[in-house]
């Protein structure tokens, strides 16, 4: 797939880089967790726009389940979390949880039970009545991961979760997010720039570089969460910043 932002102004000599991406194909394994790695402004978020159908198709297609999706069937189709978790201050954890599903005038007393039975098995229990402002940093997040799920259940997309996080909460989070990972085996797109945060999350991993950005390294069949010195080192050089000519 490629993309091209549309009708972008700048200032004449600012070179224009409105094509972002270019022949970028990926396959994420029903249930599989794909890390993509890049550099800043290097074009993950717009991936996942995209894959999101927040932007327009560009180039290429989309398919879920083998069926192409346009941009608007892809809307509400999968979970999406921002680097921020986006909560509404006004509304307490458990409305913020069932909002998707009001907006689609589906909340139901079963929903609310399903919700608050979430947040419980997923260590959030006590938590259901409280604000956002009442919460840590990690459990906003994780907050922002259960509405997700909630709201589609077999499709996560998460654009560097962890990033606002300090290390201690981000290990954390990292564990409880492969927790519930291994649970309900959503199939996840996991945007991030942390080498070492993919090779512990992810089945298979790829980095986008360049301008428009390409898929430069592509390593399947992660081992796990034990420590791969050799993938390390090899990610990273790939993640070096590139030569300005
Ligand atoms: N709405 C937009 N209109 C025009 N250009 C955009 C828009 N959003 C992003 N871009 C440009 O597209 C490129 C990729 O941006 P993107 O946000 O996808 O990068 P990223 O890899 O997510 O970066 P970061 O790690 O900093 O979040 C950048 O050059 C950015 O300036
Ligand atoms: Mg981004």
């Amino acid at each position: 797939m490629g993309f091209r932002y549309a009708g972008r102004e700048v200032p004449r000599e600012v070179v224009l880089r409105d094509e972002v991406l270019r022949d970028v194909n990926l396959h994420v394994p029903s249930g599989g967790v794909l890390g993509v790695l890049g550099r800043s402004g290097s074009g993950k978020s717009t991936l996942l726009h995209l894959l999101a159908g927040v932007l327009p198709d560009g180039a290429g297609s989309v398919l879920l389940d083998a069926q192409p999706l346009s941009a608007a069937q892809r809307r509400g189709r999968g979970g999406f979390v921002p680097q921020k978790p986006g909560l509404l201050p006004w509304r307490t954890v458990l409305d913020n949880l069932l909002l998707p599903l009001e907006l689609k005038g589906e909340r139901t007393p079963a929903a609310e039970g399903h919700a608050l039975n979430t947040l419980e098995r997923f260590g959030l229990g006590g938590a259901a009545h409280r604000w956002p402002h009442q919460l840590s940093g990690g459990m906003a997040q994780r907050v922002a991961v259960l509405r997700a799920t909630l709201h589609s259940p077999r499709l996560l997309l998460l654009d560097e979760p962890f990033s606002a996080l300090d290390a201690l909460t981000r290990r954390e989070f990292q564990d409880w997010l492969a927790e519930l990972h291994a649970e309900l085996r959503p199939t996840t797109v996991l945007v991030t720039h942390d080498v070492r945060e993919a090779l512990t999350l992810c089945g298979q991993v790829v980095v986008l570089s360049g301008h428009p950005a390409t898929v430069t390294l592509r390593r399947e069949n992660i081992p796990g969460p034990h420590l791969n010195a050799d993938l390390e080192t090899e990610l990273l050089r790939a993640l070096r910043p590139e030569v300005v000519h």
